[in-house]
């Protein structure tokens, strides 16, 4: 059977495949018309984030039977189409728990301690002690949006830094470490939010100026999951109007294309989607997709 990896993933991964005897290819950066003209002597398709499976693609897709996704959001993927057609669509959900847990984390120490900004500051030959006066974490509530495996595991690392954490998420409300509290509770209680939600009709712009205006002044916004979910100009607002203290994004609307209406803000920082970017993450998801993608096609050979 043919499997044609079309984003990087870990060589262990690529090994694994082999090894168990698939007839693997690896075609990094085809254009999508490129795709399109390669994918109908493939049985299985393995992509990242970079490569977007739509509906053209998956139409193509003659002799497709699976696509796997190494990492957790599939919003690169045309579900829909894919089940229309009867692909089965593999990600890995619980990879880059531990890496974006711990992104979150140096998000909250850097945006209370101003690390990136006294960085750049030393680096210009500046030493400037009262500008970088900082908070403690200890102390201070943590208010988690979507109570998954992420949420949880922000939670359970807050908690070692003597944070109160409460949370919000329609679906679940029971979470050994969090206390569920409606979504207004949580804007007008916390002095750090963060966001683990998946970007869907009802996510999209959850937070907007009209809720931000109920946060408490000084509040540090964070969103490692999906751009999307915050409407930035409504964060440029809180900026302006001095309710958001500082706010750290790993995940933006417009990611590529990048740009971003908070740019110029001091107390804004940034990384470009690097949650799940770790050595680590990496390994496993390319090992599990591996794994599970390799299961499936043994299963349902015919
Ligand atoms: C994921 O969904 O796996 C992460 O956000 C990483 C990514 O999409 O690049």
């Amino acid at each position: 059977m043919r499997i044609l990896i079309a984003d990087q993933i870990h060589p262990e991964g690529i090994y694994y495949l082999k090894n168990a005897g698939f007839d693997v290819e690896e075609k990094l950066d085809l254009r999508n018309d490129e795709l399109m003209n390669e994918i109908p002597i493939y049985d299985a398709l393995i992509v990242r984030s970079k490569t977007k499976v739509t509906k053209e693609i998956i139409q193509a897709g003659t002799n497709l039977l699976v696509i796997g996704r190494a990492g957790v959001g599939l919003d690169n993927v045309d579900v829909v189409s894919a089940k229309e057609r009867n692909i089965k669509v593999l990600n890995t959900p619980d990879v880059s728990t531990t890496s974006v847990a711990e992104l979150v984390m140096g998000f909250m120490i850097s945006a209370m301690r101003h690390i990136p900004q006294a960085t750049a500051s030393i680096k210009s030959g500046e030493w400037k002690k009262e500008r970088f006066a900082g908070k403690e974490l200890a102390g201070k509530t943590l208010g988690i949006v979507g109570i998954g495996r992420i949420g949880n595991a922000v939670a359970k690392r807050a908690a070692s830094f003597d944070m109160e954490v409460i949370g919000f998420d329609p679906y679940v409300n029971n979470s050994e470490r969090i206390q569920s509290v409606n979504f207004d509770t949580l804007l007008s209680k916390s002095d750090v939010v963060s966001f683990h939600v998946p970007l869907t009709e009802s996510t999209y712009h959850m937070l907007s100026l009209k809720e931000i205006r109920k946060m408490k002044k000084g509040v540090v916004i964070i969103n490692a999951s999906r751009g999307g979910i915050i409407d930035e100009e409504g964060l440029k607002q809180g900026l302006d109007e001095g309710i958001v203290g500082a706010v750290a994004l790993d995940t933006f609307e417009l990611e590529k294309p990048f740009s971003t209406v908070l740019a110029g803000y001091e107390n804004f920082i940034a990384t470009p989607h690097i949650g799940a970017q770790t050595e680590e993450a990496q390994r496993r998801a390319g090992i599990e997709i591996a794994k599970v993608l390799a299961n499936y096609l043994r299963d349902n050979k015919s």
